[in-house]
């Protein structure tokens, strides 16, 4: 080649990159409050772009920014048209997010040129159930460049899933990719993937051959400096081999397919819990996404904590279980997911067992399996109606580390509704199982099994909604006076006898959570008998957005009945292992408000356990604490506790109301009257606050005690 034609060659390749590389124009990005230029017709689309899900609707997700075309305004019931001033045709493609009705031609999107419809696009639903998440789509109109055209969004549609949403519309060079894969050869422990929250989302598999070993959605970031966080999927068990990544609803010029990569390690995870909202005495998930705590069980020293994850993301989602491990309820270790979905459906809720007897045959050592037994929430949509949610179990034969599901699965049909979350206790006098699940609306049903495969209904029962709970506590100790307990996921119990069959309860419910940051407990089951304490722990409703991880554990508690003027209550009070954390402790008696609030100014530390015997004189009617801007007021005149907007009862007993607070990075848990007042509250407290006062507003208050332990991060 002589130099010249090799510098033509030059030239032109760079030309024709010029050429592709060409900007793209936004035709409309919807992020004003009217439509502009647009104009509209009918009721439809309301008078501008929706900020996200309109009333009435599922949740609307996989749109860009804040705006977007959802023309649910008034349900799907509503008519209209939306059309666009008419533009010239520059690119190749017109690139597009499109969701809701996938009625052709009547829940769409067309191109008109001369008024004659070129092209069209529907949304993806027509059946109850599906999704209201946007996905790429993109038109070839190379034929029409230099054209004048128009959009219009149409709908035209009044029945089930009438509507159209739509958002950025974009010309470009570049079509959307609607399937991306590349070939994996496993040399690392993780795959890392970036995530930037609410970008459209990718659906992707990890398969061997044709076989799917993952599938889950995620928000894939378009970018390195777009990515929020990465998220990781273990390949341990792949090493050496070739498998195969498969994406779609890659969004255009986005590099998020490409930046998948293998590490050891998570990407940026230099700061593993020590970031600026990480809280540090409760467990949270490393990436993503935690609810309830499922299958709590103590084995072999080690109490098990599995919960419901999304490891792909902050949202909820891909519901797996994640598993940690503790050795005295306060330092945690993530192991790795221990349930994945699988083509039942994604894991949601459940319990777990030592089947110290064998009767599952899943026993292959000298040592008895743990089994799991969880609801599969199957279906696109596993909230619709259509959902036929089943239940299976799953074992495991060397401490939990790794999972069998069970080949008979499902061992429990779909019954009624959103059935799930079946919490299972070995019932010793009848020497089976007994399983509660969830119903629908206020329904539970018990059942009792021989071996974990076969389930015999015995009762259906109105009680709670959601996360079953059953379990025997004696009173005030005492073994001669047994009550049982069941409960539903916002911790309203009834106090009952079992007979190993039938519940019946002794009268209404009972409150037991008065906080706002309480939701789904579970208690351990095979708590050696030598310690025998019911301990709890319940997920804690809190998160920061700028966090690669969302939600945490409330702290462990112990339960108790106690005997009360109105009968059995329960009591709840932290784990006594909190004190592994104390690190410097102040302790100070009979003191005055102020002098007690001197002695605050001493507390350096902000994660803290503190207890406070206030001592009211008679015309004391408000005083409190307030702890990082967050404000706790004991009412006497009103007789209760306040914090935001809840309230408990609460009254002044032999002339002192005695608090206590744990206080972390996302969350303040109160408890008073001993524990029968249970108030975990979420709130964000400065990460570098020191703020600790106590307050008398009407009235004079004494301090009988005051206790604060600051303490370590049960991470370090
Ligand atoms: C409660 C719950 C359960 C379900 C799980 C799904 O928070 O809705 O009923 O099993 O979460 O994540």
């Amino acid at each position: 080649m002589t130099r010249c034609t090799l510098l033509l060659a030059l030239v032109l390749t760079l030309l024709m990159r010029m050429a592709v590389a060409q900007e793209d124009i936004l035709i409309a990005d919807f992020e004003g409050d009217d439509y502009g230029a647009w104009t509209t017709t009918g009721t439809a689309f309301g008078s501008g772009p929706a900020r996200g899900t309109l009333p009435g609707q599922m949740r609307v997700g996989g749109y860009l920014g804040k705006g977007l075309v959802n023309s649910f305004h008034g349900g799907d019931a509503s008519l209209g048209r939306l059309t666009s001033p008419f533009f010239k045709i520059e690119r190749n493609y017109i690139n597009f997010l499109i969701g809701g009705g996938g009625h052709a031609g009547k829940t769409c999107m067309n191109l008109l040129l001369d008024g004659t419809i070129v092209r069209t696009a529907h949304g993806t639903n027509t059946a109850p159930g599906g999704s209201e998440t946007l996905r790429w789509q993109s038109w070839d109109v190379a034929e029409f460049i230099g054209q004048q055209v128009q959009i219009q969004i149409v709908d035209d549609h009044t029945g089930g899933w009438g509507h159209i949403n739509v958002d950025h519309i974009v010309q470009s060079n570049e079509k959307v990719f609607s399937e991306r894969t590349r070939k994996i050869i496993v040399e690392s422990r993780f795959l890392n993937l970036p995530v930037q929250n609410r970008a459209p989302k990718t659906w992707m598999r990890l398969l061997r051959d044709d076989a799917i070993l993952r599938e889950f959605d995620i928000e894939l970031a378009a970018s390195p400096g777009e990515t929020d966080f990465w998220v990781t999927l273990e390949l341990s068990e792949y090493m050496g081999e070739t498998l195969i990544l498969r994406a779609d609803n890659i969004a255009p010029r986005s590099q998020g397919f490409d930046m998948i990569t293998q590490a050891d390690g998570i990407i940026g995870g230099e700061d593993l819990y020590r970031e600026k909202y990480r809280p540090q005495f409760h467990f949270s998930a490393k990436r993503g996404w935690l609810n309830d705590p499922n299958g709590l069980v103590y084995y072999d020293g080690e109490y098990h904590l599995f919960f419901q994850h999304n490891p792909y993301g902050w949202n909820w989602g891909n519901m797996t279980w994640g598993h940690a491990v503790s050795r005295d309820l306060v330092h945690w270790e993530e192991l790795g997911d221990a349930l994945h979905p699988d083509e039942f459906g994604t894991i949601f809720s459940g319990s777990a067992v030592v089947d110290w007897h064998n009767t599952t045959g899943f026993q292959t050592g000298e040592r008895p399996p743990l089994v799991a037994i969880y609801t599969y929430a199957g279906g696109s949509n596993p909230w619709s109606k259509e959902a036929k949610h089943t239940q299976g179990i799953a074992y495991s034969n060397d401490r939990g580390r790794s999972w069998t599901k069970y080949e008979g699965n499902p061992v429990q049909e779909h019954i009624i509704g959103g059935n799930r979350d079946p919490k299972v206790i070995w019932h010793e006098p009848s020497n089976q199982w007994v399983i509660v699940l969830f119903l629908d609306k206020t329904q539970m049903a018990l059942f009792t099994s021989k071996d974990l495969k076969t389930w015999r209904k015995t009762q259906e029962l109105e009680a709670f909604f959601e996360c079953p709970e059953l379990f025997a506590l004696p009173v005030d100790g005492d073994h001669e006076r047994i009550k049982w307990v069941l409960y539903g996921a916002s911790g309203a119990y009834f106090t009952g006898d079992f007979d190993g069959e039938t519940f019946t309860p002794d009268g209404d419910a009972i409150s037991f959570n008065y906080g706002d940051c309480f939701y789904a407990s579970q208690t351990f089951n095979d708590i050696p008998p030598e310690d025998g304490r019911r301990i709890q722990i319940a997920w804690g409703r809190t998160g920061h957005p700028d966090m690669p991880f969302n939600q945490m554990m409330n702290f462990p508690v112990v339960l108790n009945l106690r005997q009360t003027d109105a009968g059995p209550r329960l009591f709840s009070w932290p784990v006594r292992e909190i004190e592994t954390l104390y690190r410097q402790s102040h302790t100070l008696e009979g003191l005055s408000l102020d002098e007690a609030n001197h002695a605050l100014e001493s507390v350096k530390g902000n994660l803290l356990d503190v207890t406070i015997v206030f001592e009211p004189s008679d015309n004391a009617a408000v005083f409190g604490v307030t702890v990082q801007g967050l404000t706790i007021i004991c009412d006497l005149e009103r007789q209760e506790l306040r914090c935001k907007d809840k309230t408990a009862p609460l009254r002044c007993e032999k002339g002192r109301v005695s608090l206590r607070l744990l206080v972390d990075r996302l969350s303040v848990e109160i408890f008073a009257k001993g524990g029968q007042v249970y108030m975990p509250m979420s709130h964000v407290g400065d990460p570098a606050g020191t703020e600790l006062q106590l307050f008398a507003t009407e009235g004079q208050v004494a301090i009988a005690a005051l206790t604060v332990h600051e303490l370590a991060s049960a991470w370090r």
